[in-house]
């Protein structure tokens, strides 16, 4: 769809792909996060100019209904007024002190009230907090091992950057050229929702593991919910261990309900150290990790393991995230739920009546859609699950989204967002984009070179 403030009128190469050779030359891929870069659907990023509700509006003047919502963060859409307004109101009144202030009291107020941690630290970015969140599990327990799951992100912290080794419980290898051998031997990467190879770690390592550190629900490997009570079942093998559960919520927290992803299982146990980010810095950096208050103290200054940031608990961040979580009440939710039930309902029909082979999980309002490669498949349980999928379908449907005016996320595994600000309007444009995409992810071909 084309609005009228095209902002290049009469350029002949769009705006965009001006952008984007520009940005090339300056920075490694033309972009400062790497799937931004369209690497695995092809062609040009998009370059976006504002946002407003629901849509997005790039370079070139094109709106789109947003999928995305910046990754998670925009739980009301694009540009809330009243966020605006708080933002506005923040930003003329100094926009760092490096001193206390009362906007991080009141957000951290804000969510131990909504979550079940008892004291909370804030930070700039979900890297930061899961980074710190093991530093302190590691630091209160005088262990290193941490146990993390195979296609569940935790940021670009060293330790967690780990691959599967081949054996069910080995200790992982760097995912990743510049991490050292050393920064990921002291991890071990076991498989999602595998009890047994839990097992199995402990009843070898058990006094060794300082934590495992979990997404609350796995969602950087497409969606994928904790099944068979998992999250529950983590929390008691560390308390019987004397290791600590860390669960990532910096996702799930306060988007899939007004606590997170332990609003949905959390009954009747919790974990022992929570990380936060996205929704509450409400579009700015803001992220957090928190939990049990024996275990804070630990922290620097009332303890001793050092964390510290310069930006940390920002006036401008703090202050959109409060503004933010202030207004997230249970219509909110409710809305959410009600916007993701809908998308999913219209993306499974279009790709039925196409004859797409997928499957659409959710956890929450949080979902995805696995291209997987024929009708068999049913639920999707693990990162090696997850990786069968025809990916030359996703990448036909995303284009053909993309030339019908919707947003998605440019990658087969990540989860799809909505924001309460996605009202019919935007669901219909979304219904209106979905036959199309779904023919062309019916029609498109093999890569020749096999690879989905
Ligand atoms: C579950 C999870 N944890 C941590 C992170 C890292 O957050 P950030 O990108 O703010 O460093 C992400 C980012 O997507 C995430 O999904």
């Amino acid at each position: 769809m084309t609005t009228s403030h095209a902002v290049s009128r009469g350029a002949t190469v769009p705006a965009s792909a001006q952008l984007f050779a520009r940005a090339c030359a300056v920075t490694p891929g033309g972009v400062n996060s790497p799937v931004r870069a369209f690497g695995a659907v092809g062609g040009t990023p998009r370059f976006m100019v504002s946002g407003s509700g629901p849509y997005l509006l790039d370079a070139d003047g094109h709106e789109y209904v947003d999928l995305v919502c910046s990754w998670g963060p925009l739980l009301l859409g694009h540009a809330h007024p009243e966020v605006v307004q708080a933002v506005q109101r923040a930003v003329a009144a100094g926009t760092s002190f490096g001193t206390p202030t009362r906007s991080e009291v009141e957000l951290a107020e804000e969510i131990v009230a909504r979550t079940p941690v008892q004291q909370v630290r804030l930070v700039s970015s979900g890297t930061e907090a899961t980074m710190s969140a093991i530093r302190l599990a590691r630091g209160f327990t005088r262990r290193d091992t941490v146990v993390k799951f195979a296609g569940c992100y935790h940021g670009h912290v060293d330790s967690l950057l780990a691959a599967a080794g081949s054996g069910v419980v080995t200790f992982g290898l760097p995912g990743t050229p510049g991490v050292p051998a050393a920064a990921t031997a002291a991890t071990l990467v076991l498989p999602y929702n595998d009890v047994a190879a839990v097992q199995t770690a402990f009843a070898e390592h058990g006094d060794r593991i300082a934590c495992v550190i979990t997404e609350a629900a796995a969602a950087n490997m497409g969606v994928i919910a904790p099944v068979d009570d998992f999250n529950r079942f983590l929390a008691d093998i560390c308390a019987a261990h004397g290791a600590l559960m860390i669960s990532d919520e910096v996702m799930t927290g306060f988007r899939v309900s007004a606590s997170g992803y332990h609003g949905i299982d959390g009954a009747g146990w919790r974990p022992d150290l929570i990380t936060f980010g996205k929704v509450m810095g409400g579009g700015f950096p803001a992220a957090a990790f928190g939990g049990r208050a024996d275990v804070m103290a630990h922290l620097a200054p009332e303890g001793p393991v050092y964390q510290a940031g310069t930006l940390s608990g920002n006036p401008v961040a703090t202050t959109a995230g409060l503004a933010t979580l202030r207004l997230a009440d249970a219509e909110v939710y409710a809305h959410l739920d009600a916007a993701s039930a809908q998308v999913q309902q219209l993306v499974g029909d279009a790709l039925r009546e196409a004859g797409v082979p997928h499957v659409i999980q959710s956890a929450g309002n949080l979902f995805s859609v696995f291209f997987v490669e024929d009708d068999r498949s049913t639920e999707v349980r693990d990162f090696v699950a997850s990786q069968r999928q025809a990916q030359h379908r996703f990448r036909a449907f995303f284009h053909a989204m993309l030339e019908h005016g919707v947003y998605l996320p440019p990658s087969a595994f990540e989860a799809w967002f909505v924001s309460a600000a996605h009202d019919q309007v935007a669901l219909d444009r979304i219904a209106a984009a979905l036959p199309p995409a779904a023919g062309a992810a019916a029609a498109a071909a093999p890569d020749p070179e096999g690879t989905g």
